[in-house]
C-alpha cells in the first residue's frame, strides 16, 4: 500500500452481528443474509468466508452473475436472486442450484426450455412495495399451477418485501403483512402446500418477531448498522467498514482568502486547514462539500470546500495537535494510537496492510471515539447502505479477523 486511504473491514464485528440476530430471530427460522452489490460494499469473498463460519446457508444476490461469483467462493448453501431474472438466465440458474424469483419477463412457463436440473422458484408478492411481484392471487395462481406441472422446478418459496419496515410508525408493514398472511392462506385454501415464507428485512427483524415466518433476509444490521438508527436503535450492533485517509498538508488561511474548487468557502478568521488525501473518487460524496465532517484526533473537523476528485480540506483550527501525516476518520472507529506517520514511513509499502490490520485488531478492544457512516450518510441526504456501496474500488479494502 502506496496511499494511505484505506478501508478496515472488521469481520469479527460481522460474525458479532450475525450472532445478534440470530439471538433474535426464533430457532427455526431460516436466516438469508443479502451480500448483493459486493456484500454491500464490504467484499464479497471474506464476507461468504465467514457466513460459512458461522453456518449461515442463505444469501441473496441481486443478479445472475452475483450468484456466480458467490458460487464461485466456494459457498454451497442456497443462494437467491432476489431481484428480475430474464427467462435465458433460468438454465445457467438451474445448474448452478441458484433460486430465482419469479419476474414477469419469463412469458409463458409451460415453453421456457427444459433445465438441466431442477430450477427452484420463489413467488414473490406484491403487497404494497410496486416493485415485483403478484398484486393478485388471482395472477399467483395461474403462474404457480404452471411451476408445480413442470418436474424441472420446484416451488420453493413465497415472498414479500417490507417498503416502511423501518418507519417512524409500523402501520405500513403491518398492512402489508396482512395482505401477505392473507394472500399465503387463500393460496392453502387453494390446495397449495405452501414453500418457504420470507418477508423481513432487517428492519422487520428489529421491529417485530411475528413477521418472521419461515426465514428473514437481512442485510444492514449484518454490517453493522440499523436500517434508522433513530427510529430502531440497535445498539448492540457493531460497524463492520471503516474509512481512513491521512493529512498530507497543513495551511495556515487568512481572513478573505477562498477553500478549494468554485471559491466556495472564504475564511472570516485566521485558520488551520489541513488537506485530506480522499475525495469523490474514493466514495467521499461530494455532496459533502462545507457540510461533511471528518474525525481527527476523536474530534469532528468540518469539511470546508468543495470536496475534490481525489483530496478534501477541513478545518483543523480547534484541533491543535492535529499534525501533517495524522490518520483520520472519514467513517468508523477513530484510528489506533499506533498509526502514526512516523510508523507508516518505517514500513515498505508491502508491510503496511499486515501492521494496519494487527493494529486495529488489537486497539478494537479499547473504547474509541465513534463517527458513525449513518450519521456521515444523514449528512449527505442519503443512507448508510448508499455510502457503503460507493466506497470505490481503488481504496484498498484491509480484513480485520
Ligand atoms: C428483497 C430484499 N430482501 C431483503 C433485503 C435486505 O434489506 P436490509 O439490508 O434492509 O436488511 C433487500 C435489500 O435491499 C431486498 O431487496
Amino acid at each position: 500500500m502506496y496511499r494511505a486511504t484505506f478501508s478496515v473491514i472488521d469481520l469479527r464485528a460481522f460474525a458479532h452481528n450475525l450472532r445478534v440476530v440470530k439471538e433474535r430471530i426464533q430457532a427455526g427460522t431460516e436466516l438469508l443474509v443479502t451480500v448483493k452489490a459486493n456484500a454491500y460494499g464490504h467484499g464479497v469473498g471474506p464476507i461468504i468466508q465467514v457466513l460459512r463460519e458461522e453456518g449461515v446457508r442463505a444469501v441473496g444476490v441481486a443478479s445472475l452473475e452475483e450468484g456466480l461469483q458467490v458460487r464461485a467462493c466456494g459457498y454451497d448453501g442456497m443462494v437467491l436472486i432476489l431481484g428480475s431474472v430474464g427467462p435465458q438466465e433460468l438454465a445457467v440458474a438451474a445448474e448452478n442450484r441458484i433460486d430465482v424469483s419469479y419476474t414477469d419477463t419469463w412469458g409463458d412457463i409451460a415453453q421456457l426450455p427444459k433445465m438441466s436440473r431442477s430450477l427452484r422458484v420463489h413467488t414473490p408478492f406484491d403487497t404494497g412495495m410496486n416493485r415485483l411481484g403478484f398484486k393478485s392471487i388471482e395472477d399467483a395462481k395461474v403462474v404457480i399451477a404452471q411451476i408445480v406441472k413442470r418436474p424441472d422446478m420446484e416451488w420453493a418459496g413465497v415472498s414479500t418485501h417490507l417498503a416502511c419496515s423501518d418507519g417512524e410508525s409500523d402501520a405500513h408493514a403491518v398492512e402489508q403483512v396482512e395482505r401477505f398472511v392473507g394472500m399465503t392462506r387463500q393460496l392453502r385454501e387453494l390446495g397449495y402446500q405452501v414453500p418457504r415464507v420470507h418477508a423481513s428485512n432487517s428492519g422487520g427483524v428489529l421491529r417485530n418477531p411475528k413477521w418472521n415466518f419461515d426465514m428473514v433476509r437481512i442485510g444492514i444490521v449484518a454490517y453493522g448498522y440499523s436500517p434508522d438508527e433513530y427510529v430502531l436503535p440497535a445498539p448492540e450492533l457493531q460497524p463492520v467498514m471503516h474509512f481512513y485517509s491521512a493529512i498530507t498538508r497543513i495551511a495556515t488561511v487568512t481572513p478573505g482568502e477562498t477553500i478549494g474548487y468554485g471559491a466556495t468557502f472564504t475564511a472570516n478568521k485566521e485558520m488551520r486547514v489541513a488537506t485530506v488525501a480522499a475525495g469523490y473518487a474514493d466514495g467521499y460524496p461530494r455532496v459533502l462539500s462545507n457540510v461533511g465532517k471528518v474525525l481527527v484526533h476523536g474530534v469532528l473537523a468540518p469539511v470546508v470546500g468543495r470536496v475534490c476528485m481525489d483530496q478534501l480540506m477541513i478545518d483543523v483550527s480547534h484541533i491543535p495537535t492535529a499534525r501533517v501525516g495524522d490518520f483520520v476518520t472519514l467513517f468508523g472507529i477513530e484510528p489506533p494510537a499506533a498509526w502514526t506517520i512516523e510508523a507508516w514511513n518505517a514500513r515498505l509499502p508491502a508491510d503496511r496492510d499486515a501492521w494496519l490490520v494487527e493494529t486495529f485488531a488489537q486497539a478494537r478492544n479499547v473504547q474509541r471515539n465513534v463517527l458513525s457512516l449513518s450519521d456521515v450518510a444523514s449528512l449527505a441526504g442519503t443512507i448508510s447502505y448508499e455510502m457503503a456501496c460507493q466506497v470505490n474500488p481503488r481504496v484498498p479494502k484491509l480484513y480485520a479477523k
